[in-house]
């Protein structure tokens, strides 16, 4: 397998979180954010993200992993959920990357099942020519074109998560 040279350095990532940064941050004010990033994928790029936005929030977690039987046929498995009452918080979703959209959109209805005050999604990646589920995208970091990346916490088989840039992996034989 090979790794290339970075799709987008570390440079062009932390200056693309801290223009999603200063728009949450305006977006949000007066309001109460809750930031919930989407395990483990989102741990990179929900770190670097809060830690740029400069208004009150607090954080939570969900940790949920996808099964594809098919290309169009995803479950999708909730190991921890947000514990508190979200019904007086503006949920903000953070998440790596969307790609068919089923993970998201499993997690949108289950949080929108509890009815908070309002819900939103940021995710860092979006290739949205894979879509098969419609599922909104608030704010995006960047689109990508149908190619499959690691680093900056997204993983080929649970490796790479670390690489502080995005690369396209290459699978060799
Ligand atoms: P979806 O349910 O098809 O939208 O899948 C989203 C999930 O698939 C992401 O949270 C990632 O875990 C994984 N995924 C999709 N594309 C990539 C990729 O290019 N690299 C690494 N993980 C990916
Ligand atoms: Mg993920």
């Amino acid at each position: 397998m090979v790794i290339g040279k970075p799709l987008f350095t570390v440079e062009q990532i932390q200056n693309r979180v801290r223009e999603l940064a200063d728009r949450i941050s305006e977006d949000y004010e007066g309001k109460n954010l809750l930031a919930v990033g989407i395990l483990k994928g989102a741990f990179m790029f929900y770190s670097d993200l809060v830690r740029a936005i400069r208004i009150p929030l607090t954080v939570d977690f969900i940790i949920a992993s996808s099964y594809m039987k098919t290309e169009t046929t995803g479950e999708v498995k909730v190991y921890y959920d947000i514990r508190e009452d979200i019904t007086d918080k503006d949920v903000l979703l953070i998440e790596d990357i969307v790609d068919s959209g089923i993970t998201l959109n499993h997690i949108r209805e289950r949080i929108l099942a509890r009815r908070p005050r309002s819900l939103k999604i940021c995710a860092f990646l979006d290739k949205k020519e894979r879509r098969v589920v419609d599922v909104p995208v608030d704010y995006t970091g960047f689109e990508i074109p149908n190619v499959f990346v690691v680093g900056y916490g997204l993983d080929y088989d649970n490796r790479f998560r670390n690489l502080p840039y995005i690369s396209i992996f290459k699978k060799t034989a």
